[in-house]
């Protein structure tokens, strides 16, 4: 008697024996192989591979025309690629019809380059767009509160949800994009520049809360962008974007040891040093902070 119950003790005790960070080994959420995009004559990506890791914030950079952009829809499956292979979440998504696509289109979330907000509607009806086309039958009320939800979860104060995207800042607009592309409780969010055209302040908030999203909700992040204080601060690996590939993946100190000059260039020129010398004091000031807290000063801000 009791078979059943001492195979699942010993299904138990075998996962018992693994480690924390290796339980959960299934296979990386995006893997991108052999990738050509063509337009015409031009050739975006020739042979691009790129895999990402379950739990990280990876970094997409490159110059401007590079096809940071392209790769992204290519994901995400609105851009059909030449030639290549695109798995994500464990579903072969090339070659494959759009309403086969449903099932895992939920699992990501996606804020556009430009925002791409309905200017019709408000921030909490543009947030219950996606649910109403994936979830028709939820009742009208639990797909308002639902929206709501997801605008606060975006940081935005409640009396945003009744705004109209002309009534909203830059920033504001991003945290809406943002609430939208959480809209599903994705496992995937797909960031394009979030943090272009904000003040810096406003970026380093949109950087935190990304950060703090990604810790809390357990989100694999592919994250687009120019900004290297983004890269800096929230960024677990970089891929840089040149050659019509990805010329190297790995964090910010593993790349510039590849001596590539477009690498060197970007990030120990000015700007890339001057990102540098900020998040080295950022981290200095949080260590002080924590230490002041641990001797009992009770930093406070
Ligand atoms: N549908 C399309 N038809 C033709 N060419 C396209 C199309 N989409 C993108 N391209 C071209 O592909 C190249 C890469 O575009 P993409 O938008 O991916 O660049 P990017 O790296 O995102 O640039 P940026 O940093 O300026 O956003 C560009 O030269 C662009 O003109
Ligand atoms: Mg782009």
């Amino acid at each position: 008697m009791a078979r059943r119950p001492s195979r699942k003790q010993a299904e138990i005790e075998a996962l018992r024996a693994i480690p924390a960070h290796q339980r959960f080994s299934d296979e990386p959420p995006i893997v991108v192989e052999g990738l050509v995009n063509r337009f015409g004559d031009f050739t975006v990506h020739d042979g691009l591979d790129l895999t990402v890791q379950r739990g990280e914030i990876i970094g997409v950079v490159g110059g401007s025309g590079t096809g940071k952009s392209v790769l992204m829809r290519s994901i995400i499956g609105l851009q059909a690629p030449t030639e290549g292979r695109i798995d994500v979440l464990g579903r072969t998504i090339t070659g494959v019809d759009l309403d086969k696509k449903i099932g895992v289109r939920r699992r990501w979330g996606v804020l556009f380059q430009g925002g791409a907000l309905f200017s019709t509607l408000t921030v909490g009806e543009n947030v219950e767009v996606p649910l109403k086309e994936f979830y028709p039958d939820i009742s009208d009320e639990l797909r308002r509160e639902i929206a709501r939800y997801k605008v606060l979860l975006s940081g935005l104060p409640e009396d945003a949800i009744a705004k109209y995207p002309s009534e909203l800042s830059g920033g504001m607009k991003k945290r809406a994009g943002l609430a939208r592309a959480l809209a599903l409780d994705p496992e995937l969010l797909f960031l394009d520049e979030p943090t272009a055209g904000l003040d810096p302040i406003g970026a380093a908030a949109f950087d935190r809360q990304t950060r703090e999203l990604k810790e809390t909700l357990g989100l694999t992040v592919f994250l687009i962008t120019h900004d290297l204080d983004t890269l800096y601060e929230i960024c677990d690996r970089v891929a840089v974007l040149a050659d019509k590939k990805v010329i190297a993946v790995g964090t910010i100190p593993e790349l510039i040891e590849t001596g590539h000059p477009w690498i060197t260039e970007y990030f120990t020129g000015p700007r890339g040093r001057a990102a540098q010398g900020a998040y080295e004091q950022n981290k200095a000031r949080e260590a002080d902070a924590s230490a002041s807290g641990a001797s009992g000063a009770g930093a406070s801000e």
